[in-house]
């Protein structure tokens, strides 16, 4: 009797087995507790609604209520209700483990998407169906560049989505979108490649793992149109990577001239661009662009990522390589064991065939939609002086700041309210231009629905507490 409930003004999936209902409500519910799902706080429907939303007897519910009081997951007040105890966030912040050794709070930083939206059921669904029908060929050592079938669904998807030119022998599989840029940093390493371009805007951990392939990685400045990739004709690069469809994390809507010149340029100098595409998907307010490959294949490198619209934890990416970096592609990959686990894979495979992997991405796009709304309707009501700018796509956006805010301070004061925030200048690699204006980057898609509007709240919060020069908040304890 597996089945998803409205609890507290949340969805939440129980699964209850129809001959211990009591037991396994109170299994669930405890669970649901310990890992977080259901939050210190969150208010539990009162044991007759619960009853009739579950088609199970009111006492059922009532005995799973007591217990898990008399163990300290739920407090009840005879007239206030129940709710969930203080004790279980605690045990989870214990159990956990911190993201960046911090202890986690609401988590507004750029590119996240939300975990608790991960189609359990569709993947478990999936995950059975591959492990079943998976042929034995595909459970032994497979090629480097992953599985056939796989490649041959991702090159029907990349096509017809993205209208990334490609088919099956040249996709590779990778563990993730850092093992297939670490590959392909590799691959041009071995051709002689020294110096790679950068937006001066980005990941510095991508960035690392451009240097640990041996490349010096320089920067290329991004204004209002993008990467200023006119730039590149002077700069002593080999290739350049880019996130032409959205930049991350300025959010700018890279102009279609630029995207014709950096294409241009790799053509002329025969260099490479690698084009990251992590979260072409998600476009609000008109149809996406496509992507910058289907202009060049033979000398752009397409990366791509299942992190945005499935998570993190499915550890998937793909590469679409020109065809003269095939070859160095697949040993690099086998080099590096750089490879995606088989049954992941086949997994991923049966769930994009069953049209399950482009229902994920519609339903997203709808909740990232209204985030993106929410946040543009409270940051206009309650930051005066400040603009939500970028492109309405992807995960995230700027909220740009008055001339003189200091990006230190607000996030200093998100970090008391417990929400983690980001400046802008946290993403910057070195000097390439005049510096922009402050800014803070939010990530909308990580906190899950029914935390959203809390994180929000928080984060105008810490801004205003941080653009108030009188006021004590983000301003490190030292200095007051
Ligand atoms: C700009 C950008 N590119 C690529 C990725 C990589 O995704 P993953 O390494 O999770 O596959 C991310 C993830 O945050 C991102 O923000």
């Amino acid at each position: 009797m597996p089945n998803t409930w409205a609890i507290g003004g949340l969805d939440l999936h129980l699964e209850l087995d129809s001959r211990r209902k009591s037991a396994s409500l109170e299994d669930a519910l405890r669970a649901a507790a310990r890992d977080g799902r259901l939050e210190a706080g969150t208010r539990l429907p009162a044991s007759r609604s619960l009853a009739a939303d579950l088609g199970i007897a009111r006492n059922v519910v009532a005995q799973a209520y007591t217990r898990l009081a008399a163990e300290g997951w739920l407090e009840s007040r005879v007239g206030a209700g129940t709710w969930v105890a203080e004790r279980s966030t605690a045990a989870t912040a214990a159990s956990a483990p911190p993201r960046d050794g911090a202890p986690l709070a609401l988590d507004l930083r750029g590119g996240i998407p939300d975990a608790s939206a991960f189609p359990r059921r569709g993947w478990a669904t999936a995950a059975r169906r591959a492990a079943l029908d998976a042929p034995a060929s595909a459970l032994g050592y497979g090629p480097a560049r992953g599985s056939m079938a796989l490649r041959a669904t991702l090159a029907e998807y990349l096509a017809r989505t993205r209208g990334v030119w490609a088919n099956g022998d040249r996709i590779a599989v990778t563990h993730g979108f850092g093992a297939a840029l670490g590959t392909i940093a590799r691959v041009l390493a071995e051709r002689g490649a020294r110096r790679i371009a950068v937006e001066e805007y980005g990941h510095e951990s991508h960035r690392a793992i451009l240097r640990a392939a041996g490349l010096e990685v320089i920067p290329l400045r991004v204004d209002g149109e993008g990467a200023v990739v006119a730039a590149l004709e002077t700069l002593p690069v080999d290739a350049v990577l880019l996130t032409p469809a959205h930049q991350f994390p300025t959010g700018v809507a890279p102009a279609p001239s630029r995207r014709l010149d950096a294409v241009a340029w790799a053509e002329r100098a025969g260099a490479f661009v690698i084009e990251d595409d992590y979260d072409g998907e998600f476009r609000y307010d008109r149809l996406a662009i496509g992507a910058l490959q289907s202009l060049a294949p033979e000398r752009v490198v397409y990366l791509g990522t299942a992190s945005k619209s499935l998570a993190p934890a499915v550890g998937l990416g793909w590469a679409v390589v020109p065809e003269r970096l095939v070859a160095g592609f697949d040993e690099q990959l086998a080099a590096t064991a750089g490879l995606a686990d088989g049954l992941n894979q086949a997994t991923l495979d049966v769930f994009m065939r069953a049209h399950d992997y482009d229902r994920t991405v519609r339903r997203r796009r709808a909740e990232y939609r209204s985030r993106r709304e929410r946040l543009e309707i409270a940051v206009a009501a309650g930051l005066e002086g400040c603009r939500v700018s970028g492109m309405r796509a992807g995960l995230h956006c700027l909220v740009e700041l008055p001339a003189d805010a200091e990006e230190h301070r607000i996030a200093a004061a998100g970090a008391r309210l417990g929400v983690r925030l980001s400046g802008l200048g946290s993403y910057r690699l070195g000097e390439t231009g005049p510096k922009r204006a402050p800014a803070i980057v939010i990530g909308y898609g990580a906190p899950p629905p029914h935390r959203f509007e809390t994180a929000l709240d928080r984060a105008i919060a810490a801004i205003r507490a941080g653009l108030d020069r009188g006021s004590n908040e983000g301003r490190p304890a030292a200095a007051r």
